[in-house]
């Protein structure tokens, strides 16, 4: 088993803390302990012994209430969205397989699918269309030998989102071959207004959502994540962490419960500051209107740019982090060249210091 590189998060890994001004980073500033405990004295006596391997019955309650027709039995409490998304896969595909990615796309679950021997399919969504998904083009994609359609809804890098007729096209498509749909949920609930994206979750019983505390809730250090899914899936995927992280993270379980209990206060928070934060972005993409072109995100802290600077993508992020010491994803990572994925929810300060490092990199170009 050999697992291609996962580029963006090499780089992320390499340089996040390294750099000073990091624009590489998809979700809304990061909650102190203080704030995320609400009373840190009331943690005090908790005894820090293994938690239960599914995770505790009422952190899996707390996150099945915001999936459809999901109970507690439905629900594994994994280390991170990152580990759900690996169990999703490893137990589902064999070599050979045939798995289908909407693309761009975080390429974790493309990267576990070739390290699992699948074959990947691209199905691109249109950019010309203000990356809407290409239903004929899925449909077609889709079948006898396809065993996953994965998704990332809201979509990261582009911050857009799956309409609910695109989630019953992919479910009527994927079930019309037998196929299981992995939907990465993590920026559900990030939106810029109160719609919340249509999740896939009670789509078909053969749907594995997976989701986590990193992005809308401001708590990617607790490394708490979630997989929902059929009661059988669930176990499946039990039995494979037993090999990955046995159990969350005892403490980390006990601060997702508090989030998770304080969830519209928390979808409130990310909400106020994608929209304080994006105008920034926008009014500096503004003065550079030659050069970018973009489609206003609807959820995310990012936004994906197409450039015209006479320079690749990797090359371009290199000169940004050796020079200037800021941080944004080259298109390259995501397979999308002439591309870059710059976020907006770190701090005002650190947004525009980047931001100024940008146009000094750009006017270096001549
Ligand atoms: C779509 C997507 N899924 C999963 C992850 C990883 O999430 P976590 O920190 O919960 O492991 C990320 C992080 O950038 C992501 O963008």
């Amino acid at each position: 088993m050999r697992f291609p590189d996962f580029e963006m998060e090499r780089m992320q890994s390499a340089w996040e803390h390294r750099v000073r001004y990091d624009l590489s980073e998809s979700g809304v500033e990061a909650q102190t302990l203080a704030e995320a405990a609400r009373d840190l004295d009331a943690l005090g006596g908790t005894r820090l012994g293994y938690a239960s391997g599914t995770g505790r019955d009422v952190t899996r309650s707390l996150v099945a209430e915001f999936h459809e027709g999901a109970t507690a039995e439905n629900v594994l409490i994994t280390t991170g969205t990152s580990e759900a998304n690996f169990l999703a896969l490893a137990t589902l595909i064999e070599p050979g397989d045939e798995v289908i990615v909407v693309m761009p796309n975080y390429m974790q679950l493309h990267g576990i699918a070739r390290g699992l021997g699948a074959r990947v399919r691209e199905v691109w969504l249109r950019e010309e269309d203000g990356w809407r998904l290409d239903r004929d083009a899925l449909r077609a994609a889709i079948g006898p030998r396809t065993k996953a359609v994965c998704v990332c809804q809201p979509n990261n890098p582009t911050g857009q989102v799956l309409t609910r007729d695109d989630v019953r096209a992919i479910v009527a498509a994927a079930s019309a071959h037998g196929a299981w749909i992995i939907a990465d949920e993590v920026y559900r609930g990030a939106e810029r207004d109160e719609n919340e994206s249509p999740s896939f979750s009670g789509a078909s019983d053969r749907v594995i959502v997976t989701g986590g505390l990193s992005k809308v809730y401001g708590l990617p250090g607790l490394r708490i994540g979630w997989l929902v899914a059929p009661a059988e899936r669930v176990t499946r995927a039990w039995e494979m962490k037993d090999y990955t992280t046995i159990a969350p993270a005892t403490l980390s379980e006990l601060l997702a419960e508090i989030a998770l209990s304080r969830r519209p206060a928390l979808l409130k928070r990310a909400r106020f500051l994608v929209n304080e934060r994006w105008p920034i972005l926008e009014r500096w993409a503004a003065t550079h209107s030659r050069a970018l072109h973009w489609t206003e995100p609807r959820a995310g802290a990012i936004c994906f740019f197409s450039y015209t600077w006479p320079v690749e993508s990797i090359a371009f992020s290199d000169a940004l982090i050796k020079g200037y010491s800021t941080m944004v994803v080259p298109g390259a990572h995501f397979s999308a060249e002439r591309h870059l994925r710059i976020g907006f929810g770190m701090s005002p300060a650190t947004l525009r210091s980047g931001l100024a490092a940008i146009d000094r990199l750009v006017t270096s170009l001549g």
